[in-house]
């Protein structure tokens, strides 16, 4: 049994596959619309999400299963003081694999020890967020047509952003891999980041606070939000919130085939007159976000490479 805590728990032959099965999806749908009969995700989700708990819940359905789950805390019985480990081991009995959304560091990881089942991390405290990765790595090998041989313009929150986290650890494995970190002083990437992961392993980057002057050597922008729930104080918040705004005078800095993806959801960050730009893909990369989750279903119930059965 798998379960998936980070990006790293899959090798890069993993992952490619994973990839190739999410892109095989896209294409023949109807192959794929009962290979989970009979199978039941739960959706655990102790932290508010419209995306990623919507999504792996239309994978599942699109892939013929059920789903069950609780959206928020207060609506489940961790509201009465129910740990993570004793509830994971009630779903355990409910359902065949679990999706768990948890504002601590490491729930997730603490409930797949106790778990009879695959639990997947779908986002934890502002540490990573697996599938979101996932998405990102789909979106930009359909798009931009490689992972390698590319500069990643970060941008924005970078210090509590979990996405960005995941994508620079999932990111740094293929060559030719270079990091433009864009950011306020008090949102730099996090010390374990630059050092154990960056410095770790020679990968090149650069921090800067001001967007237009890089923006030029960039192949994608990845903009995030300034993530107000991990903030201690609202008056830091607020003096930071609206750091960047990416609007049409920006965008006139880039390249013709520069990238902006976005893990949404958007405040200000990015002006919605950006929207119809062709460069702006951050709706498609939703999209991709179901087929990768169909495939990290299908993976991890070990229904995966069985099309032609
Ligand atoms: N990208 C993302 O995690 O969105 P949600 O918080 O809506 O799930």
């Amino acid at each position: 049994m798998r379960h998936l805590m980070s990006p790293l728990d899959l090798s890069v032959e993993e992952l490619d596959k994973l990839l190739d099965l999410a892109g095989d999806i896209e294409k023949n749908p109807e192959k794929y619309a009962h290979k989970c009969d009979g199978k039941i995700l739960a959706t655990c989700f102790y932290e508010p999400s419209t995306r990623t708990r919507l999504s792996f819940e239309s994978a599942m359905m699109h892939l013929g299963g059920k789903v069950l789950g609780f959206a928020t805390a207060d609506s489940s019985s961790a509201a009465k003081g129910e740990s993570v480990s004793d509830t994971i081991r009630m779903i355990s009995c409910y359902a065949d694999i679990c999706a768990m959304r948890h504002p601590k560091e490491g729930a997730p990881m603490v409930a797949s020890t106790k778990a009879r089942i695959p639990v997947i991390n779908a986002g934890d405290g502002g540490h990573q967020h697996p599938t979101q990765t996932l998405t990102d790595l789909l979106t930009i090998r359909s798009l931009k047509g490689r992972l390698d041989h590319l500069t990643i313009g970060l941008c924005g929150d970078l210090k509590f952003g979990r996405t960005v986290h995941s994508l620079i650890n999932a990111l740094i494995r293929y060559p030719g891999i270079s990091f433009i970190f864009i950011s306020p002083e008090e949102l730099r990437i996090p010390d374990y980041i630059r050092e154990d992961v960056l410095d770790a392993n020679g990968i090149p980057y650069k921090e800067v606070i001001r967007l237009e002057e890089v923006m030029p050597r960039l192949d994608l922008l990845y903009m995030t939000r300034v993530q107000r729930e991990r903030f201690f104080n609202e008056e830091d918040y607020v003096r930071l919130k609206d750091f960047y705004i990416l609007n049409k005078e920006k965008m006139a800095y880039a390249r013709e085939d520069m990238l902006i993806l976005h893990p949404l959801p958007r405040v200000n960050e990015i002006s919605v007159e950006v929207d119809d730009d062709p460069r702006a893909v951050y709706f498609e990369q939703v999209q991709y976000g179901v087929y990768v989750r169909m495939a990290l279903i299908l993976t991890l119930l070990g229904l995966a490479g069985q099309e032609e059965k």
